[in-house]
């Protein structure tokens, strides 16, 4: 080969890399079985790549420099998946078999280009460069500083969501329905707010904010706020369902967690999976099950809940009701209005044990005597020394 030749295949070679550039063009693709290869910011803040979550599966995530995650599209892919800029518009996440997993849903709607910020935000863009999709726009588990979460906007891990709602409160729900914490705002006294938008300042300061207020109202600050340079504060819905303010030192790679909205992760609905039961081992949460008549759904990972050796309806002897001192169960609304009964504690035990559709109860041992009945599929419990009340669970077995 002719040392010109060589020069054109090489030139060749570096005119179809990837383009390292904060413009990325249509056309463009990353895949998952290409190392190093991504998209990135100006000055390398942030990048576009995948990133390998096991033996055959990636995930294409924005990453803040150092490997933290800010950002994910769909779900994961194997060493066949892509990540591809069309010359339609859509960005798109294929799996090998060539399905689509996940679309920006941009497709004929004028982008021209995408550009990655060293903000973190990735936009689509139009030849008069207004977005027309921008990742802030739609969030996955993470708020950057300068992200605006709006009225509507939803994070999610796994069942959990978090979300700023109308009447300017703030939620932690576990699917959907049961909302486990809920935080009012002095704001929550003006009816029905629609601008609001929850933001994260670079130092550390959570607020909402509304176009009536001058200043926001703070919600919470950072253990380290106002601390250090070139850290990234960011907030995370967690797939344990807690809600956290999290630092990274640039290039670290190493986050370091500086606020927790609920500060018992005990209390954290479904934490422990069905029927499983949270407590602490010293100060970390940990998953039992009720009794002997339960066994981990899975025994590496007793997150995923228990379930009992011989279900309710196979029972060929007894079923009765195993206490459980210093546990409670967890009613949310509706379940809450309609299932709460002034009974003592026995009977709190017996009407569980008679009702088809009880599966559980809690007595509370303050002299009120109220006592609660778990109806629902899901059962989730918390028990330590300071849970002021008895519970019962319906088991199979011979205890009277
Ligand atoms: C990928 O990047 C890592 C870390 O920067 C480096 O150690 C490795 O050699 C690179 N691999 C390839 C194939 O370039
Ligand atoms: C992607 O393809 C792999 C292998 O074909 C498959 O195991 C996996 O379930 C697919 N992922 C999705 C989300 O469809
Ligand atoms: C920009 O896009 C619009 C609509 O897609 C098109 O009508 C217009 O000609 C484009 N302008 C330029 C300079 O390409
Ligand atoms: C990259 O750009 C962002 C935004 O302008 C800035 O905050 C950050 O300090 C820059 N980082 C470096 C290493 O230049
Ligand atoms: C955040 O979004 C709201 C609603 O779209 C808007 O009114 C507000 O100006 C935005 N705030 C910032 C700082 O971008
Ligand atoms: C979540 O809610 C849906 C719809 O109400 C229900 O079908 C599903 O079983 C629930 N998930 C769990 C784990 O209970
Ligand atoms: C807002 O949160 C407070 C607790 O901080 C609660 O008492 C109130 O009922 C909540 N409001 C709504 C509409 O959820
Ligand atoms: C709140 O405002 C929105 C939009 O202005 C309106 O559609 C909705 O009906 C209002 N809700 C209440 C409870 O006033
Ligand atoms: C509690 O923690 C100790 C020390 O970490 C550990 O050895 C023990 O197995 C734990 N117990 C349970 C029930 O998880
Ligand atoms: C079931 O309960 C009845 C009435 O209390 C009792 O006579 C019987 O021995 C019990 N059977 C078993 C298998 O425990």
């Amino acid at each position: 080969m002719t040392l010109q030749l060589l020069c054109f295949f090489l030139s060749l070679a570096t005119f179809f890399s990837v383009p390292s550039s904060a413009t990325i063009i249509l056309g463009s693709t990353l895949y998952a079985s290409t190392t190093n290869q991504s998209w990135s910011s100006p000055n390398s803040t942030f990048s576009i790549s995948f990133i390998s979550t096991g033996s055959n599966s990636y995930i294409a995530s924005i990453t803040y420099s150092g490997g933290v995650q800010i950002w994910t599209a769909g779900s994961n892919v194997d060493s066949g998946g892509a990540l591809q800029l069309l010359h339609n518009g859509a960005l798109r996440l294929i799996n090998g078999s060539g399905t689509t997993l996940w679309d920006s849903g941009t497709a004929n709607r004028g982008v021209s280009y995408a550009s990655l910020e060293d903000s973190g935000e990735l936009r689509l863009l139009n030849n008069a460069s207004v977005a027309v999709w921008s990742s802030f726009d739609n969030p996955t588990d993470t708020i950057l500083p300068s992200q605006n979460f709006t009225i509507g906007k939803v994070l999610r891990s796994g069942l959990y969501s978090f979300s700023l709602l109308r009447s300017g409160n703030l939620t932690l729900r576990w699917n959907e329905t049961v909302v486990y914490w809920n935080k009012g705002l002095f704001l929550s006294l003006r009816p029905n707010l629609t601008t609001a938008s929850l933001m994260l300042q670079p130092i550390g300061i959570l607020s909402v904010f509304e176009p009536s207020l001058t200043n926001g109202e703070i919600v919470a600050y950072s253990s380290d706020y106002a601390e250090g340079s070139d850290i990234l504060r960011f907030l995370r819905l967690d797939n344990d369902g807690n809600l956290r303010i999290y630092s990274s030192a640039r290039g670290s790679g190493t986050i370091t967690m500086r606020w927790a909205a609920v500060t018992d992760q005990c209390q954290v609905f479904g934490y422990c999976g069905n029927l499983g039961i949270c407590s602490y081992n010293g100060s970390n949460p940990t998953c039992e099950c009720p009794s002997e008549d339960f066994e981990h759904v899975d025994v590496n990972d007793r997150r995923k809940g228990c379930r009992r050796k011989v279900e309710i309806e196979d029972c060929p002897g007894n079923i009765t009701m195993w206490p459980l001192d210093h546990a409670m169960f967890f009613t949310y609304p509706p379940e809450f209005s309609s299932q709460a009964f002034f009974v003592g504690i026995s009977n709190c035990r017996l009407n569980c044990l008679v009702s088809q559709s009880c599966v559980a109860s809690t007595s509370l041992a303050d002299g009120s005597g109220l006592c609660y009945f778990k109806t629902s599929g899901f059962v989730s419990g918390y028990q330590g020394p300071v849970i002021p009340s008895t519970s019962y669970i319906k088991i199979c077995g011979s205890l009277a």
